[in-house]
């Protein structure tokens, strides 16, 4: 398999499916609140589909863009001044992700794992070779999912291990709720794996789900190629929160926006309410 035959069918999707994009109240949500969202976009650019994530000290989302050159260059854009720097000095970001206590940002490609300090401005490369890093998530250590294997592992103290509970299986994204709780996707569905435990549930095989996030609060949002549904913890349902084509990748502000981005743009989505105590 090859990572661009993948993104090309990530992008075919979110290509196909943004052509009704057009006015959205921005947006009528579903959720618990009734509330509506206005989209604000952040940046206009074609990027790396996978993942974004926020540094919530500097209110800066990190994504990455596609060089032209088969790498991946990381970028950043902070959210009030819609200001984008380019970051140099990583070979190739594929994916992103945060340690929200720390601020420290790490990028995943073809050239393993950096971890850059925004605040101190230094960058390191983690001491593992021969990595080819698909997704990053962070929870108190950095997990990653290993490409073309898409396996997952950590990685502490210079030793990498396989997740347990996901020792041999495929896995396309995933992430940790607040109870530690596993939540993964791949071709197959949408998979829970309780903290501790080692069975896998299936939680649903439809829609198709191609992104995963966990808010501030540790709830774990999910897009498929139309829509955005957010796991209730309790009952453990997945909820349809907001039609949206096309989303691909998802992260939040330090005030638990949802940021997302699809095929061409990166957009935060703000309670109406919310704008109308700011305006
Ligand atoms: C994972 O795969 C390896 C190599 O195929 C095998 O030795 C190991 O027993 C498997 N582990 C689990 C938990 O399935
Ligand atoms: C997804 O994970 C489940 C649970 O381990 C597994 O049974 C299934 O084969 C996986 N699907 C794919 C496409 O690898």
């Amino acid at each position: 398999m090859d990572k661009n035959l993948l993104l090309f069918f990530f992008i075919f999707i979110a290509v196909e499916c943004s052509k009704n994009l057009g006015k959205v109240c921005d947006l009528v949500t579903d959720d618990l609140l009734k509330q509506c969202y206005i989209r604000e976009t952040l940046v206009s650019i074609s990027h790396s589909p996978n993942q974004l994530a926020v540094n919530k000290n500097t209110n800066t989302v990190y994504f990455s863009f596609d060089s032209g050159q088969g790498e991946y260059i990381p970028a950043a854009v902070q959210i009030e001044s819609k200001k984008v720097t380019v970051l140099k000095g990583v070979k190739d970001a594929f994916a992103v992700t945060n340690d929200p206590l720390i601020g420290e940002m790490y990028f995943g490609g073809s050239n393993g794992i950096y971890k850059y300090n925004p605040a101190q401005q230094t960058l390191k490369r983690l001491a593992v070779k021969n990595l080819d890093i698909w997704w990053l998530f962070f929870k108190k250590i950095i997990y990653f999912i290993r490409f073309p294997s898409l396996n997952a592992y950590s990685y502490h103290d210079r030793l990498v291990k396989p997740v347990t509970p996901l020792m041999n299986i495929t896995v396309n994204q995933f992430v940790f709720d607040n109870d530690d709780n596993i939540f993964f996707i791949n071709g197959t569905g949408l998979f829970g794996i309780k903290n501790g435990q080692s069975d896998i549930i299936l939680l649903r095989e439809s829609p198709r789900f191609l992104g995963m996030a966990a808010n501030n609060k540790g709830h774990v949002y999910l897009c498929s190629e139309n829509e955005i549904f957010v796991i209730s913890k309790m009952i453990q349902k997945v909820k349809k929160i907001v039609n949206i084509p096309g989303v691909l990748g998802m992260a939040f502000d330090k005030d638990n926006n949802l940021i997302y981005s699809d095929s061409h743009e990166i957009v935060r989505l703000l309670p109406i309410s919310n704008s109308y105590l700011k305006l």
